[in-house]
């Protein structure tokens, strides 16, 4: 019976100074979705593991079976008969991109098992539509990383107008995931609606000038541009401990520290692992001592992005 497995990986969306327009891929952890033959008309999910219960079966609400189902619609074959497993292998609500990896996974696995109808950047807007069924706003910044892998800076999220941007060989992250929850749509209701002109004119060079470091492998210069002056001070009070762990980050020779989507996880971009080791083990033992706990972990930039695995 034909069946095919694909990972999607998890990402850092934001990246301190692009709110919503930027993100990257993290090698791990990442969702598995499996497609298979089904036996009666139409796409069902068979299995979830890993959700704690937590996520539906119903195929219209479910992120990855909803990006699947756009697809089938868009293809005329939403009564072939197909099954899905969603196989979740990362925690939710993290800050990590886990309905985004989930509706990548969804909709790449349905692509793949019908033996590519559509393009990889074809695909993006299917899996922004099964995201949106998680946080009910409509941005690419962990989707499109996650699909394509690298970094990638979303120019319109309305119109999916996406850039992949170069890579320096040597970025490495620690990331830091502290043991406490906040949803996404918490996170993104605290923010003030409007920005003061002098933070748009300091956030806006720092964007830009953040992008011409990646084309420039210009890691002083990226240093000096991961300052978020709009997102971070504003969201940072809902985790504890985030001043001390950055200094703890900066002090240690980080290029930049800062939240990792919606949070609670955080991240620190280095270029060099034997710092981002040291960040990642002394920002385990901050939390432990605190008696909050965290998983902290490392990760290259993954420039893959979603694969099929079986
Ligand atoms: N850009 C999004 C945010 C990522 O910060 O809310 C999380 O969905």
């Amino acid at each position: 019976m034909k069946s095919v497995r694909v990972f999607a990986p998890a990402t850092v969306a934001n990246l301190a100074v692009g709110y919503d327009v930027l993100g990257l891929c993290l090698d791990q952890p990442g969702d598995e979705v499996v497609i298979k033959e089904g036996t009666s008309p139409g796409l069902k999910i068979t299995t979830i593991t890993g959700d704690k219960g937590l996520l539906p079966y119903e195929v219209e609400s479910n992120t990855a079976s909803h990006a699947a189902l756009r697809l089938l619609e868009d293809l005329g074959l939403t009564t072939m008969p197909v099954e899905m497993e969603i196989h979740k292998k990362m925690g939710m609500g993290t800050g990590l991109g886990s309905s985004a990896a989930s509706a990548v996974a969804g909709v790449y696995a349905m692509n793949a098992f019908l033996d590519e109808p559509m393009s990889k950047a074809a695909l993006l807007r299917y899996a922004v539509e099964g995201e949106a069924q998680a946080d009910g706003a409509y941005h690419a910044d962990n989707v499109a990383p996650s699909l394509f892998g690298g970094i990638v800076l979303i120019r319109s999220n309305t119109q999916l107008d996406y850039i992949e941007l170069p890579v320096p060989e040597k970025l490495v992250l620690a990331m830091i995931y502290p043991h406490i929850e906040i949803l996404t749509s918490e996170s993104r209701a605290i923010l003030k609606a409007t920005v003061e002109l002098n933070q748009m004119v300091k956030q806006t060079g720092n964007i830009a000038a953040f992008t011409a470091s990646l084309f420039n492998n210009d890691y002083n210069l990226m240093s000096r541009s991961l300052e978020d002056l709009v997102i971070e001070p504003q969201r940072a009070k809902l985790i504890p401990e985030f001043e001390q762990v950055k200094e703890i980050a900066l002090h240690s020779g980080a290029l930049g520290f800062s939240i990792s989507g919606a949070g609670p996880s955080m991240f620190a971009l280095c270029h060099d692992h034997d710092i981002a080791e040291k960040i990642a083990q002394m920002s385990k033992s901050h939390f432990d001592n605190k008696g909050i706990g965290a998983d902290c972990f490392i990760s290259k930039i993954n420039t893959t992005g979603a694969i099929q695995i079986d």
